[in-house]
């Protein structure tokens, strides 16, 4: 069934274990995540970003309706949450469309900015029934300068601004900037444990870790036992979409029912959401 995605995470924190959350962009993305937290037997969040819907010709609502059909009918939890939202109306066209949470992305402002437009965004959300998630990566802007994208491969969160930053804008969640990076194609990234240590020590809110693709499995088990509780992972799919239709139409170049690849590419899909949940689930 449809869960609220601030229940879920705070469950698996209150268990030391994670959430794992990956982004859909097609209705094969959808059904292969609902069919691999069934098989995982364990809670799921399905999540559309900005970027998917800007794919989707601007519309928010044919993917997100299915979304919710797939939550309704699915035998685990379900959660749905709007990715890296930087726009109002879209903030606004997903609390309508039954999402219960939002990752609000001021991330590429200058610190007073990201503040501010965050705490505004949280405010309304919190208003309208929403578990809202922020990022904080390095904060640049002290001279008037834009900070670093929060996951370029250098960018870390501090752990006093970030205290500062959840205790201003009021956010429900907080995604960390501690060595994963965005779109990563091989699982190579190196995780500040450390960090994630004094961030989760000072933080009385769930910690998010972004750009999970390029983490090892041993370095995603041990960052949810240092204080992740929602893993986002988006890459990983497309990675096991993709191959499995190369692979599919190398060795059929005759086919062309639509089925057949998809078919296969989603089966790919559920392998590879039930084997990333086993390994964060805690
Ligand atoms: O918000 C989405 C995630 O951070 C996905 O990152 O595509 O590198 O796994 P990824
Ligand atoms: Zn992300």
């Amino acid at each position: 069934p449809l869960a609220a995605t601030g229940t879920l995470v705070g469950a698996a924190a209150a268990r030391h274990g994670a959430v794992a959350a990956f982004n859909v962009i097609t209705l094969e993305h959808i059904e292969a995540v609902v069919a691999g937290a069934e098989a995982a037997d364990a809670p799921v969040i399905l999540q559309i970003s900005e970027n998917a819907v800007r794919y989707r010709y601007g519309r928010l609502l044919p993917l997100a309706r299915a979304a919710v059909a797939a939550a309704e009918g699915a035998r685990v939890d379900v959660g749905l949450h709007l990715d890296h939202v930087q726009s109002d109306e879209l903030l606004r066209q997903a609390a309508d469309a039954g999402f219960g949470s939002v990752m609000y992305d001021a991330a590429r402002l200058p610190y007073d900015e990201n503040l501010a437009t965050t705490r505004a965004a949280a405010d309304w959300g919190h208003a309208n029934g929403l578990w809202v998630e922020a990022e904080l990566g390095q904060v640049g802007g002290k001279d008037g300068a834009a900070p670093l994208d929060a996951h370029a491969p250098g960018a870390r969160t501090d752990p006093g601004e970030a205290r500062a930053y959840v205790t201003g804008t009021g956010v429900d969640a907080l995604a960390v900037a501690v060595g994963s990076s965005h779109a990563m194609t091989t699982r190579t990234a190196s995780l500040d444990h450390d960090l994630l240590k004094r961030l989760a020590g000072g933080l009385d809110v769930p910690l998010v870790l972004h750009g999970s693709s390029g983490v090892p499995d041993d370095e995603l088990a041990a960052a949810v036992r240092g204080g992740i509780a929602k893993v986002n992972v988006g890459t990983a799919l497309n990675i096991a979409m993709t191959t499995a239709i190369r692979e599919f139409l190398t060795a059929h170049p005759e086919a062309v029912d639509s089925r057949k690849y998809l078919g296969v590419a989603r089966e790919a899909m559920v392998r590879t959401v039930s084997e990333l949940i086993g390994v964060v689930r805690g």
